[in-house]
């Protein structure tokens, strides 16, 4: 067993956080209270009731890891989805200072908790009275954010455009062409998330050309809710990802799982956030993507409205798989290598935690 200061001082690096689902239920409560938001109950008691339901149960019946089928002693009396409750959050959000204080608060909880030294955060297409802001002024009110983080804590972070795929290909078409048109050296790549289930990755192969051809990072969320491998070969080989979120359903295929442990693909994966009868498989789910040799990289994911974070995600890898210090070292590292920073930055980001790691090492093996 890896001593629990040892996990928490391992340096981080987080490339799948939703900045929505970042903000804390305290600041959420502030900003819904002062916009006076029409809620079904308390902002503290939404957030307590976070649990996304599947999309379609029976699509679960015939997983090579069983899906759980009932609720759990756990679940909640009355449930709201992630997406109801970042749609809550979003409504709730005013201007560029909320969205600095809620990027702010993201890195600074990162920091204090998970000894994250660089995070990537998933930002949407504006919506509600963010869009009157529009794209260029909503990325510098984050950027913003990041340059606070940056001199307070240290640490560095870069931004990354998340296609909702509950929209068109043609609409996140647009959301690209908005962002490529407008470069900044802290949006650093394009992502996909919502319900997979909803929005197959194919409808987004314009979106995805078009920011490759721009020189942007391509990740997406795969094989996260529809149990099969093939959505994860189309966002490689049709959207040019080089880095995979979640990615549990590729235990479906071993061609697949063969393939990635050779390509050593980057795929993030979050024990905690996911409906709560459900996170026993996300365990068994990560552990034999271990098990296969995969690049798996633990992250937050919405850290924020589950209870969860960075570090906590390593102490699950830690506690409940036993995974040991050696393989978290290699996936601290592995994080570093797969970041967006600029390759110089990137070097400096690696030596700094091989310094670090290197005095872990002395603590581990003096043990
Ligand atoms: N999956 C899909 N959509 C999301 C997620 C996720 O993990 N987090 C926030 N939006
Ligand atoms: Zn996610």
């Amino acid at each position: 067993m890896i001593k629990a200061g040892i996990v928490a001082r391992l340096p981080k690096v987080d490339l799948h956080c939703h900045l929505i689902g970042t903000v804390r239920a305290s600041t959420f409560a502030e900003l819904a209270r002062r916009g006076r938001l029409a809620l079904p109950d308390t902002p503290e008691r939404i957030y307590a009731g976070c649990n996304s339901l599947p999309p379609d149960p029976e699509l679960y019946r015939d997983t090579r890891i069983p899906v759980p089928q009932g609720r759990s002693a756990d679940e909640p009396e009355i449930s709201y989805s992630l997406f109801q409750l970042s749609n809550w959050v979003t409504e709730a959000l005013r201007d560029a200072d909320d969205l600095t204080r809620i990027v702010y608060e993201a890195f600074s909880d990162a920091h204090t908790s998970s000894a994250t030294r660089h995070l990537e955060l998933f930002i949407d297409e504006p919506r509600g009275r963010l869009a009157r802001l529009g794209y260029p002024a909503l990325v510098e009110a984050c950027a913003d954010g990041i340059r606070l983080a940056e001199r307070e804590f240290g640490m560095s972070g870069r931004l990354i455009a998340a296609i909702d795929r509950s929209r068109s290909g043609e609409q996140a078409l647009q959301w690209v062409r908005t962002v490529v048109d407008h470069p900044h050296e802290y949006v650093a790549g394009i992502g996909l998330d919502n319900l997979e289930t909803v929005g197959a990755p194919e409808l987004f192969a314009d979106a995805y050309r078009l920011a490759g051809a721009a020189g942007l990072g391509r990740t997406a969320h795969s094989s996260e809710h529809v149990p099969a491998a093939a959505n994860t070969i189309t966002c490689l080989d049709l959207l040019g990802c080089e880095r995979i979120d979640h990615g549990y359903f590729v235990l479906q295929d071993e061609a697949v799982v063969e393939r990635l442990r050779a390509q050593q693909t980057p795929m993030t994966v979050i024990s905690t956030t996911s409906r709560r009868s459900w996170r026993p498989w996300r365990r068994a789910s990560i552990n034999a993507m271990l098990e296969a040799g995969l690049n798996v990289i633990a992250a937050s994911d919405d850290p924020g409205m589950f209870p969860t974070t960075l570090a906590g995600e390593y102490r699950i890898l830690a506690d409940d798989l036993g995974v040991s210090y050696d393989r978290l070292r290699r996936m601290s590292l592995a994080g570093v290598d797969a970041c967006w920073l600029p390759a110089v930055e990137k070097a400096a980001l690696r030596e700094r935690f091989e310094g670090e790691l290197a005095a872990l090492d002395a603590e581990v093996s003096a043990d």
